[in-house]
């Protein structure tokens, strides 16, 4: 397909999404639902994430006597029913993982890069970047990992019966749900790309426009759910799932082949973790920048009087923005698989160093981007991730973020199987340190390779206070997740606020390059954005920024959830 075609195509999705968002502002609906959320606090247990109907499968789990993971197990598989755009099988994600007992752990079980892939994959003969390859189609899909990493986090931690954590998704699949207006209007928005790459067709298409309270069933979708409760990670990697992805891969010039799927590892892998005041924050380590960025962002700004300064204060705002911009400046240069490139943590982490990034700032006047120097930013990001958070009654708190990159991902729904294929080897750097379309540089250490993790943003977080869990949180997102995360958790920590108002407030995003403070209307009062913009900030107005989903555990003991009304997303407790 010509480039010029799918990149019109893009453009058009883009604006579809943009105006979705500022429809939704424009309508009221942000915010909507706050009341009920701030005054319920509950003892037993608590899912929330981005679907009703996701949310109270989790519940369900956790009623029967299962556990946080058990719980999350069945919310991911329910979400790659319910909320197609982001929860998936054909995707990916990470786990942050705190027991009850105070053990800690973390789950990478992020897309690989396929062993036939190549790191100048994604170029034309004269050497630039075909960006929309890596965006749409086949060759956009990276090896999927969500199966597996159910499949290891069950194994290890869960309680309930693997097929008891299915059952509630097939039913859904089988049966369908009706979906949301937000939903109905996406799936119009999506008919003309849909219709392109599922020439055969896809449940997601249907004759005439979708409404509210239509009725989505899948029966493929729950046919390979069938096989994965029946059979487990081979349901999946390996038998009549496989062949109808490898099928796939054939009809659509893709390159996963049958070993990448038998080889694909979920991993296992020591959580990153540091200090912010009395507070222990437990997060997510490479292949994610997340983790390490969150952590640069707090020690950054911790010896500030942020609390005195209060929320979106022109000083609060200058400090967080040039700590945002130094720290996805690094980003870019030292972030990327583990298994590939040595990620120098230690002293990204380092108190010295982290003061010493901090010393060039001017309080008079906006560093430039351009002078602070380190590395390049991963190419464009997409938004359309999708976070949970869930803790149980014994107190274990899982944090999962999980992703297909963009909405729908490929937007290719594999034949047979009906699942759709994710887009993540856009994560990579499609070409190392040459601007993309927006002007970011791409940077050697995500450079492609066969069997390489892409760079993520994905930021679960756990923290804790006193040798006790406090929050649980996360965010989709693309680049604005670990600037929504770092927000989220100083609403609450300096500046007092409720979980859900933590949730709801409004956010701003810095990531160096482009050099723009992008807010979410009405972040920034007229007087507050007159002292930044005389100082130099590049102030640009947006739709949503981040969809967070969080718990905070109160010093009484209560569960107190925040999710998100920039979506549909719910919390589901007892
Ligand atoms: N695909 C978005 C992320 O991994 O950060």
């Amino acid at each position: 397909m010509p480039t010029q075609r799918i990149t019109k195509k893009r453009n058009t999705h883009r604006n579809i999404v943009l105006a979705l968002i500022t429809g939704l502002m424009l309508s009221g609906c942000v915010g909507g639902q706050l009341g009920k959320h701030n005054s319920n606090e509950y003892r037993n247990g608590m899912v929330v994430s981005a679907s009703p109907l996701a949310s109270k499968v989790g519940l369900g789990i956790l009623k029967k006597g299962g556990n946080a993971v058990d719980a999350a197990v069945a919310v991911q598989f329910a979400l790659a029913v319910v909320y197609p755009n982001a929860g998936n099988l054909g995707g990916g994600g990470f786990m942050v993982y705190r027991a009850a007992s105070g053990e800690t752990n973390s789950l990478d079980f992020r897309e690989k890069a396929a062993a036939l892939s190549s790191r100048d994959m994604y170029l034309d003969s004269a050497g630039n970047a075909i960006t929309d390859k890596s965006l749409y189609g086949h060759l956009a899909a990276g090896v999927p990992g969500s199966v597996a990493g159910m499949v290891e986090a069950h194994q290890k931690y869960g309680k309930l019966k693997w097929a008891d954590l299915i059952e509630p998704s097939i039913e859904l699949a089988r049966n369908g749900f009706k979906v949301s207006a937000r939903q109905a209007r996406e799936l119009n928005g999506l008919k003309e790309t849909f219709t392109e790459f599922n020439p055969d067709g896809t449940a997601f298409l249907k004759a005439g426009d979708w409404t509210e309270g239509d009725v989505l069933q899948q029966q493929e979708l729950a046919n390979t759910l069938e096989q994965i409760r029946d059979h487990g990670r081979a349901g999946f990697y390996e038998g009549a799932v496989a062949d109808s992805l490898i099928a796939e891969m054939q009809r659509g010039q893709g390159i996963i082949s049958k070993e990448d799927l038998k080889n694909y590892k979920a991993v296992w892998r020591k959580p990153t973790i540091g200090n912010y005041k009395e507070y222990k924050i437990i997060t997510m380590p490479p292949p994610s920048s997340g983790g390490i960025a969150l952590l640069q962002l707090l020690k950054s700004v911790e010896t500030y009087p942020l609390k005195r300064w209060g929320l979106n204060a022109d000083s609060t705002v200058q400090l967080v923005v040039e700590a945002e911009r130094r720290v996805y400046a690094d980003r870019a240069a030292y972030l990327g698989d583990p298994d590939f490139f040595k990620v120098p943590e230690q002293q990204l982490l380092d108190n010295a160093y982290i003061k010493n990034r901090m010393s060039n700032f001017s309080w008079n006047k906006a560093t430039p981007s351009a002078q602070v120097k380190e590395g390049n930013l991963n190419g464009r990001e997409h938004e359309e991730t999708t976070h949970f958070s869930i803790v149980d009654r014994d107190g274990n708190a899982v944090s999962i973020t999980t992703t297909l990159n963009g909405s729908y991902g490929a937007a290719v729904v594999v034949k047979g199987a009906g699942f759709l294929l994710n887009n993540e080897m856009d994560d990579f750097s499609v070409k190392p340190g040459t601007p993309n379309m927006y002007g970011l540089v791409g940077g050697e250490a995500n450079a492609i390779a066969p069997g390489k993790r892409m760079l993520s943003s994905m930021t679960p977080t756990i923290i804790e206070k006193d040798g006790k869990l406090f929050m649980v949180v996360g965010t989709p997102g693309g680049s604005t997740i670990i600037t929504s995360v770092f927000q989220t958790i100083l609403n609450v920590i300096e500046f007092d606020k409720s979980m859900q108002q933590a949730v709801s407030a409004k956010k701003f995003h810095h990531q160096w390059l482009p050099d723009e403070v992008y807010t979410e209307e009405n972040t920034l009062d007229s007087l507050t954005m007159l002292k930044l913009k005389a100082k130099g900030y590049n102030i640009i107005p947006r739709g949503s920024i981040g969809r967070v989903d969080a718990i905070l555990k109160t010093k009484w003991g209560y569960y107190q959830g925040g999710a998100d009304p920039r979506g549909d997303d719910s919390i589901a407790a007892w």
